[in-house]
C-alpha cells in the first residue's frame, strides 16, 4: 500500500510518502517546512502565524512531494493528523487532505498526531511489534506512557498534570538565555555541563502512579537563577546539565515502572525530546540492564519532531484495515485525546 501523510498540528508542514506491507512501514520521501525560524522570534508559536504559514507552505511542499501532479499519483490512501493541536494549523492539512480525495477519490484516514509519534520509532523496523507495548511519548505538548495491547488498542497509564517535558526544556532554556526551540539549546549546553552541579528536584518520582509534573522544576530553576550567587556566564552548562538529568531521570524510571506494571515486551520512545541524546542513552540503557527479553525502539532523529511519516505510518495501520472516513465527516479536532 501507497500512503500519502499530511501534517499541520503545530509549527511544521509536512508530507510524506510510505509503502506499507505486512506489518512493516517505510519511507519513499519526507518533506518538512519548519516554521522554527519565525517563531524563535516570540519566543513560541502565535497560533494565527502558524496558520498563514502552512497555508503558504503546504501546496508547494506537495507539489515538491508528487512531482507536479500531471496525473493523480497511485495512492492507496491519504493519512492527515486531525488532532491534538491548533485548531487553525490543523484546519489547513485537514481541507488539503480532503480536497485532494474527493479530486483523486482516494480514501482518507484520520491520524491523531500522538498516534503518529507512537509509531515513529517502528519506522522500516522489519520484525512485527511485539504486544504489550509501552509508549513514553515526549513532545513539546505532551508527555504520556500509553499502553498498547495490539495495533490501535491504547490505554493511558500516566501523563503530566501541568508542563509537558519538552515544556520544561523551552522554558529553562528561556530562562537561561539559550533560546527557542529549547530542547536542543539545553542538550548542546549540558555536553560542557556537570549533571551533578545543581541539586534540582525530581518531581513526583516518589508517588507510586505513573504521573509526571514538571512546573516545580522550572520554578527551582527560576529561584536559582535569580539567587545573588548564580552567575550565569559561569553556571549556565551546569545548570543545563542538571535540569537535563532531572527530566531524564524520571521519564526514564516512571517508563521503567510501566514497563514492569504491563510486562511490556516493547518500548516505544517517540516526540520531540526524542532526540535527546541523554534520553535515548537512559533509556535503552535501563531497559537492557532490567528487561533483556524487551525490545526497546528509539526513532531515527529525523522522525522525532513533527513529519509525516509517522503520520502516514500510523495511517496505514487503519487503511490495511479498512478504517476510512468520509470526507465529508472529517474535521479539525485540537483537543483529540488518543485514549
Ligand atoms: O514533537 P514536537 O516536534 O512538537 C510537539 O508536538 O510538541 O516536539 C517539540 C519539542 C520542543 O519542546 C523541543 O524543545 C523538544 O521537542 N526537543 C528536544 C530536543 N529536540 C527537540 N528536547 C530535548 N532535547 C532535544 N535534543
Ligand atoms: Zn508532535
Amino acid at each position: 500500500m501507497t500512503i500519502l501523510g499530511i501534517e499541520s498540528s503545530c509549527d511544521e508542514t509536512a508530507v510524506a510518502l510510505v509503502r506499507g506491507s505486512g506489518d512493516t512501514v517505510r519511507e519513499t520521501r519526507s518533506l518538512v517546512a519548519s516554521q522554527a525560524a519565525t517563531h524563535a522570534k516570540t519566543a513560541g508559536v502565535v497560533p494565527e502565524v502558524a496558520a498563514r504559514e502552512h497555508v503558504g507552505a503546504i501546496i508547494p511542499l506537495l507539489d515538491a512531494l508528487l512531482g507536479a501532479w500531471k496525473t493523480p499519483p497511485k495512492l492507496d490512501a491519504i493519512a492527515v493528523t486531525g488532532g491534538p493541536g491548533l485548531f487553525s494549523s490543523l484546519m489547513v492539512g485537514v481541507e488539503t487532505a480532503k480536497a485532494l480525495a474527493f479530486a483523486w477519490d482516494v480514501p482518507l484516514v484520520r491520524v491523531n498526531h500522538i498516534e503518529g509519534h507512537v509509531y515513529s520509532p517502528s519506522i522500516g523496523v522489519q520484525t512485527p511489534l511485539r504486544f504489550p507495548a509501552v509508549a513514553l511519548i515526549v513532545s513539546g505538548g505532551h508527555t504520556e506512557l500509553i499502553a498498547m495491547r495490539g495495533h490501535g488498542q491504547y490505554r493511558l497509564m500516566g501523563r503530566t498534570r501541568d508542563d509537558a517535558a519538552g515544556e520544561a526544556f523551552d522554558k529553562t532554556a528561556h530562562l537561561l538565555g539559550l533560546g527557542y526551540p529549547g530542547g536542543p539549546a539545553i542538550a548542546e549546553s549540558a555536553l560542557a555541563g556537570d549533571p551533578a552541579a545543581f541539586d534540582l528536584p525530581r518531581p513526583m518520582m516518589k508517588e507510586k502512579n505513573l504521573d509526571f509534573s514538571f512546573a516545580g522544576l522550572k520554578t527551582a530553576v527560576l529561584y536559582a537563577v535569580k539567587d545573588v550567587r548564580f552567575d550565569i556566564k559561569v553556571s549556565k552548562n551546569d545548570m543545563a546539565a542538571s535540569v537535563q538529568a532531572a527530566i531524564v531521570e524520571v521519564l526514564v524510571e516512571k517508563t521503567v515502572r510501566a514497563v514492569r506494571a504491563c510486562k511490556a515486551k516493547t518500548v516505544l520512545l517517540g516526540g520531540g525530546v526524542a532526540a535527546n541524546d541523554a534520553l535515548r542513552g537512559a533509556l535503552a540503557g535501563r531497559i537492557a540492564d532490567e528487561f533483556p527479553f524487551t525490545d526497546v525502539r528509539i526513532p531515527k532523529k529525523s522522525h522525532t519532531t513533527d513529519n509525516a511519516v509517522m503520520i502516514a505510518a500510523a495511517g496505514y495501520h487503519h487503511a490495511r484495515r479498512k478504517r476510512f472516513v468520509r470526507p465529508e465527516r472529517i474535521a479539525a479536532d485540537p483537543n483529540w485525546e488518543l485514549v
